[in-house]
């Protein structure tokens, strides 16, 4: 069976508003745009992955209405494996998306048919799998409960698991332990390490993964900081590396998954650690300059690399 990439994650249709500014508490203001675009924490990084030319299979859960049917039509288009997304009696996920003039965003998700997810959909298809799955991806718009369960048999596998502990919640110990690689922003390292201040300076960032990687075990850990670049804690390797220049940012939604998704791809297709940092910074790089969250991912191509270079069986 050909090696893949496996993503478990939620899928949400966003809503996105284009706003000048945020509204303060209370108050209302004119927006100047709405659009439906697919999105989803796993969703996205599943897209990221097959964009770079990988297999990639996703498990989740969709709703029984026309959302749905718009967002699994779109995961097909991208070239995502849907037979393990289910789909349940309810609402497909939503996202309610506000993005202001400088390309940031405010996110305030509805789960909907994300925390329907079941325990038999994973066993299903991790013992149909078996060890196709290199790599077993995930992030917490699903039950937490279920990220543990799925990272414990596809370690058992003898598969790379990689969390994104994104919307942050406390992550259970024994999640810890099941987990290889972290892709996680500066706040979240921040919230984990129990920090009231948001670490942003690739010195700060990276000494504070160091002691998070010392007293966690011999993890690696990948911290996105933006605009600032990036810090990581590989082995005894500690790495800090400056973002890439853009012209201008239009949209940051979806650039952190766009990140996590091509570095697990870049890894599988075989292109050492650094190498595949360069290459997921380029990518995101790449998406923070069009609007949306998945629509706004690169292919292979326009990042320049030749398809077949690096690849693994
Ligand atoms: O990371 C961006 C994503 O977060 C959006 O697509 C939205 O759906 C939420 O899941």
């Amino acid at each position: 069976m050909t090696s893949k990439i496996c993503v478990l994650g939620s899928i949400n249709m966003d809503v996105a508003v284009r706003v000048d500014r945020f509204p303060q508490a209370g108050e209302t203001i004119t927006g100047l745009a709405c659009e439906f675009m697919p999105g989803g924490k796993g969703a996205n990084q599943a897209i990221a992955a097959a964009n770079m030319g990988v297999t990639v299979d996703l498990i989740g859960s969709l709703g029984d209405d026309e959302f749905g049917k718009l967002l699994r039509n779109h995961l097909v288009a991208s070239g995502v494996n849907t037979d393990a997304v289910v789909q349940t009696e309810s609402s497909s996920g939503t996202a309610i998306v506000m993005v202001n003039g400088e390309g940031n965003n405010q996110i305030v998700v509805i789960p909907g048919s994300n925390t329907l997810l079941q325990r038999k959909t994973i066993d299903e298809y991790l013992d149909r799998q078996g060890s196709a799955v290199r790599y077993l991806v995930s992030q917490f718009e699903v039950p937490l409960d279920l990220v543990s369960y799925a990272f414990g048999k596809a370690k058992s596998l003898r598969a790379t698991t990689v969390l994104n502990p994104s919307p942050m919640q406390v992550i259970p110990p024994e999640l810890i332990e099941q987990t290889d690689l972290f892709v996680l922003n500066a706040l979240e390292l921040a919230q984990v390490v129990g920090l009231a201040n948001f670490i942003c300076s690739p010195d700060e960032a990276a000494q504070m993964a160091f002691r998070w990687q010392q007293k966690i075990g011999q993890k690696t850990v990948v911290v996105t900081l933006g605009e600032n670049g990036l810090a990581a804690v590989h082995g005894d390797q500690v790495i800090k590396q400056p973002s890439q220049k853009v012209d201008h940012v239009e949209d940051t939604t979806g650039a952190g998954d766009c990140f996590c998704g091509c570095l697990v791809a870049f890894l599988h297709n075989g292109y050492s650690f650094n190498e595949s940092l360069a290459l997921a910074q380029k990518a995101a790089a790449y998406s923070v300059q069009r609007k949306g969250a998945s629509p706004s991912f690169p292919r292979l191509e326009s990042l320049g690399i030749n398809e077949t270079k690096g690849k693994t069986s």
